[in-house]
């Protein structure tokens, strides 16, 4: 046997040496090292479940504690002699533990495979992701209730099949997207909950015959309750799945929201102007300012939905209950939880650096027979049936296109001119701001209910992160 096979945890049966390609190929401390400070909780807390049911002696777990702490040490200081050959982070880790603290070392792995200790890293380094997008989540939603808070009153069109449909307030568009995080906050606490089960204990697939304490072990760990079922325990990356689902859903949310800021910042819209911090210049044309941040958030929705589909095909089609395969859950779910991260961060900073052009926006709605609408409800308040009021502002839109009018600025006699229940009070509800205010119910575009959804928003989201 060679030197380097010597080094093999598991060489014991081997009789010559791992090829070179194939160590380069099966390793995976390249990326799973950065489970390391999980893999240390998860293994601390296993000697100490050892130690109380009898399996190792006090001073055994006092010094695999011991090793461990030190060796987190080194890892954050950038000392520790990381080892391709040693192929992930769990064998890096229990390698050096022997060499630091010799025998004892070699009984951390009793009771255990590499099978759960790496469902459970994994499932622990998701627990803190989800905490982590959950804050951030809370902190775009923050960013968005403030920036509508300020524009409740503000005036623009709304949108359907992207023609002005009807008179919205610019706040109520913002607390649209907010609901938005709400519903994506939720799936991460709701997902939470099934990423929070502990595989440890289940060893390689079937349990172990030390007389292990599994409820003793999660709880050191805060999960929730020890799995159910061995084989399910190991195989299982539903969880991971769910994530990058929930990741996926947020980046949709995210690509949208971009979306509508990309076409409001171009000269046709003018709705806004972001940030000069928040945009960047072209090394052609000098007088570019390009919204590449929302562009590239755009963007990123497709890697995130990449990311979901990798790890839904690596599970496809696996027989229970590890296998090799999933190794390569890691790739995706880190970058998912990486992207994430850096997506939901960049966008709560971007939107206090969206400045609103009230007049443009207040000109758009008025251009586009905005308050139709209201001119029929005005007709069926006067007794007309709704069909027939829609028929005859229909007849009034078609004049205002022929001669580039809007309804408000047709005189009374025209409009009298389509139905005789038209007096001058039809200037109130053709008005933006009288149409604005009429949706004056929960969930309505009126400026009061807006600022009460504000308000509301602002509790909800304080409860929430006062709970995180
Ligand atoms: N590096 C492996 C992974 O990430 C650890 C588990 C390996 N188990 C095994 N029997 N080869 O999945």
């Amino acid at each position: 046997m060679s030197q380097d096979q010597n080094k093999k945890l598991w060489g014991g049966r081997f009789q010559s040496a791992t090829d070179s390609s194939v160590e380069a190929f099966t390793e995976s401390v390249s990326f799973d090292r950065r489970l390391y400070a999980h893999d240390i909780a998860g293994s601390i807390a296993h000697a100490r479940m050892l130690a109380q049911v009898g399996v190792l002696t006090a001073a055994e777990r006092d010094d695999i504690v011991r090793g461990l702490t030190a060796i987190r040490a080194e890892i954050e200081s950038g000392d520790f002699p990381w080892s391709e050959t040693l192929e992930d982070v769990h064998m890096n880790i229990e390698s050096r533990l022997t060499e630091k603290i010799g025998e004892a070392g070699k009984k951390l792995h009793t009771g255990r495979s590499r099978n759960d200790q790496v469902a459970t890293d994994v499932r622990l380094y998701l627990r803190d992701g989800i905490d982590r997008a959950s804050m951030l989540l809370l902190d775009a939603q923050s960013a968005l209730v403030e920036l509508a808070a300020r524009e409740t009153d503000t005036i623009m069109p709304g949108f359907t099949h992207l023609q002005v449909a009807q008179p919205i307030t610019f706040g109520h568009h913002l607390l649209a997207w907010t609901e938005m995080f709400e519903r994506d906050f939720q799936r991460m606490r709701e997902l939470r909950r099934r990423v929070n089960v502990m595989p440890l204990g289940s060893a390689a697939l079937a349990g172990t015959s030390y007389p292990i304490d599994r409820d003793f072990t999660a709880a050191e760990l805060g999960f929730e309750r020890p799995s159910r079922n061995s084989l399910d325990a190991v195989s299982d990356r539903d969880f991971a799945i769910e994530y990058l689902s929930a990741a996926a859903l947020i980046h949709m949310h995210l690509s949208r929201m971009s979306e509508e800021l990309v076409m409001w910042s171009s000269a046709q819209f003018d709705f806004i102007e972001l940030g000069d911090a928040y945009c960047t210049g072209s090394s052609i044309m000098p007088q570019k300012k390009n919204p590449d941040i929302p562009e590239l958030l755009r963007g990123k929705a497709g890697r995130a939905c990449g990311n979901l589909m990798n790890m839904l095909t690596l599970m496809k089609s696996q027989p229970l209950a590890y296998n090799r395969d999933n190794q390569e859950d890691k790739v995706p779910l880190f970058d998912g939880m990486d992207t994430l991260e850096a997506s939901l961060t960049i966008f709560a900073a971007l939107v206090p650096e969206i400045a609103p052009k009230r007049d443009n926006m207040r000109n758009a709605a008025l251009k586009g027979f905005s308050t139709a609408t209201d001119l029929a409800d005005y007709l069926v308040k006067k007794g007309l049936p709704f069909r027939d009021a829609h028929e005859v502002v229909g007849k009034a839109v078609a004049l205002g296109v022929e001669s580039g009018r809007d309804l408000a600025e047709l005189p009374l006699q025209t409009l009298q001119g389509f139905s005789g229940l038209i007096s001058d009070d039809v200037y109130d509800v053709l008005t933006l701001e009288g149409s604005v205010a009429a949706r004056d119910h929960t969930g309505g575009t009126a400026p009061v209910q807006v600022k009460k959804a504000v308000e509301q928003a602002r509790v909800r989201i304080d409860q929430y992160r006062n709970k995180l």
